[in-house]
């Protein structure tokens, strides 16, 4: 059965500490029992609770807040209760100003002490999984915006100076898959990486269509209790959420013509208003608007309001799509390259070979960096390269990758019900096999196990050579 948490009890009374420990066993806890300070700091760092409870008069040399100090200064994380016998709450007071998270009075009941401990295991469960998301966050978070075209050079220039200037907003356009959201991220690490609590402060991504219209309305304001049926608790929306930080707008374009009059008296005003609420909150939030839709189109036939796009453009920047920068693609396909070999454990592969180049350089990638992206993914998962040539390359973007797939589907066809040329079948094979070996045909030789002669031969006939 997995216990409900590792509970570490300190107290020289062993008959109230064993006590105790047994109601806490039988409510699922993990107990384990201490009845002196003696080598007591090494035991419970080695024990490596989840709480502890710890008295604070042990009648030794060291008492309960002495071995609090001593756990402090090995900066432990888990919460510490104290145990107090004396009814003055002077010592208990200390305690907390000590770092203690609570304190129980003795004489206790098991009761009290579990309702306790279970707010404190819940805290700290919390506590772990807020790390761990801002760890997450902050993995994403650190991805840099890849590109040394000079046209992303620049922009990425006017990006850091409109970031560190700290405007309230700025509008990022540009194709799907061209970046705003990794430029995003860059744009609010140049704000406020330089803060010493960085990792704090806050940044919300919320995508205006991804929500249904009658949602999106409370995650963008928040609402008070009773606002509408389902309202019931107040609730704080993203603006709040994000207050001192940044928030993401996705797909700002397809936003509701109603949602955006709300948006432009936030912009202005500085202020949000929950849903039914009656107070006006200020925030200071920097706002980044992304889209892929051509904005000034949509004010002109009338579905996005003129004076929000005037609000937000002061200050925009607009992607290219990656065709016409073709100077970051071999940069961007190494960068891919390393990453999802890191990812799926594979091989390094560090080269890229010219007709490889040439082709990812020419192609006209509809679908951008994410593309881009699909297809080394793809590569680095499917193919065992040594180094990335054109038959490791999807056919689609010209590579030759699926015809091998598709001849090599034909080859286990083998005997078709109307029969087939044996000839074919033979230049089908030694066509595989100088593919695979890259025209190398001492190895194609093998591969077909046949001597070079033979090999030569067949590919002249063939006309493969
Ligand atoms: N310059 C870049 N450097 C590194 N990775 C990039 C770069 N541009 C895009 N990517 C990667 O390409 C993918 C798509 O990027 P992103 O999500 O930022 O696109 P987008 O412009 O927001 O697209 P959409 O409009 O479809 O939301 C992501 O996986 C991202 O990590
Ligand atoms: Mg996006």
């Amino acid at each position: 059965m997995i216990k409900k948490g590792r509970i570490l009890l300190l107290d020289d009374d062993e008959l109230i500490i064993s006590m105790l420990s047994r109601g806490l066993r039988k409510e699922g806890y993990e107990t384990h029992l201490l009845h002196s300070s003696i080598n007591a700091v090494e035991k419970i760092i080695a024990w490596q609770p989840d709480i502890m409870l710890l008295d604070i008069n042990l009648g030794e040399e060291l008492n309960g807040l002495d071995i609090l100090k001593m756990l402090q200064d090995e900066h432990v994380k888990f919460p510490v209760v104290m145990l107090t016998g004396d009814d003055s709450s002077e010592s208990a007071i200390r305690a907390l100003r000590f770092g203690a998270s609570d304190y129980l009075h003795k004489p206790f009941n098991v009761e009290e002490v579990k309702i306790v401990v279970d707010r404190l295991l819940n805290n700290v469960r919390l506590q772990d999984e807020i790390a761990y998301l801002k760890r997450s966050q902050l993995a994403t978070m650190s991805q840099s915006f890849i590109g040394e075209s000079i046209i992303i050079q620049h922009l990425l220039v006017d990006a850091e100076k409109i970031a560190t200037a700290g405007v309230s907003s700025v509008l990022i356009t540009g194709k799907s898959g061209t970046g705003k959201e990794v430029l995003a991220r860059n744009i609010h690490y140049w704000r406020f990486s330089s803060h010493a609590d960085f990792e704090k402060i806050p940044y919300i991504a919320i995508n205006c269509t991804a929500l249904p219209e009658n949602l999106i309305e409370g995650e963008l304001f928040g609402h008070v209790k009773g606002a509408f049926t389902d309202a019931k608790t107040d609730k704080k929306g993203v603006f709040e959420l994000a207050n001192g930080g940044t928030l993401l707008l996705d797909e700002i374009g397809d936003m509701r013509p109603e949602l955006q009059g709300k948006l432009l008296r936030v912009l202005e005003e500085r202020t949000v208003r929950r849903v039914g609420g009656k107070v006006d909150l200020p925030i200071d939030v920097t706002i980044i608007a992304c889209t892929n839709r051509d904005l000034k189109a949509l004010v002109e036939n009338g579905t996005f309001r003129e004076d929000l796009y005037y609000r937000l453009s002061s200050f925009s920047l607009d992607l290219p799509p990656l065709k016409d920068r073709a100077a970051d693609v071999v940069l961007l396909t190494r960068y891919f390259l390393q990453r999802f070999a890191q990812k799926y454990s594979k091989k390094q592969v560090e080269t890229i070979e010219k007709d490889a180049e040439k082709l990812l350089e020419s192609y006209s990638w509809p679908g951008n960096v994410r593309e881009l992206r699909n297809v080394i993914e793809r590569c680095v998962v499917m193919e065992d390269m040594e180094s990335l040539a054109v038959n490791c390359l999807p056919l689609d973007i010209g590579g030759r990758q699926s015809q091998t797939t598709e001849r090599r589907k034909k080859f286990h066809i083998l005997l078709p019900d109307e029969g087939i040329s044996l000839e074919e079948v033979e230049k089908e094979l030694l066509q595989l096999a100088l593919e695979r070996t890259g025209n190398n045909m001492t190895k194609a030789a093998g591969l077909l196990q046949i001597s070079y002669d033979v090999l030569r031969y067949q590919a002249k006939k063939y006309n493969l050579v």
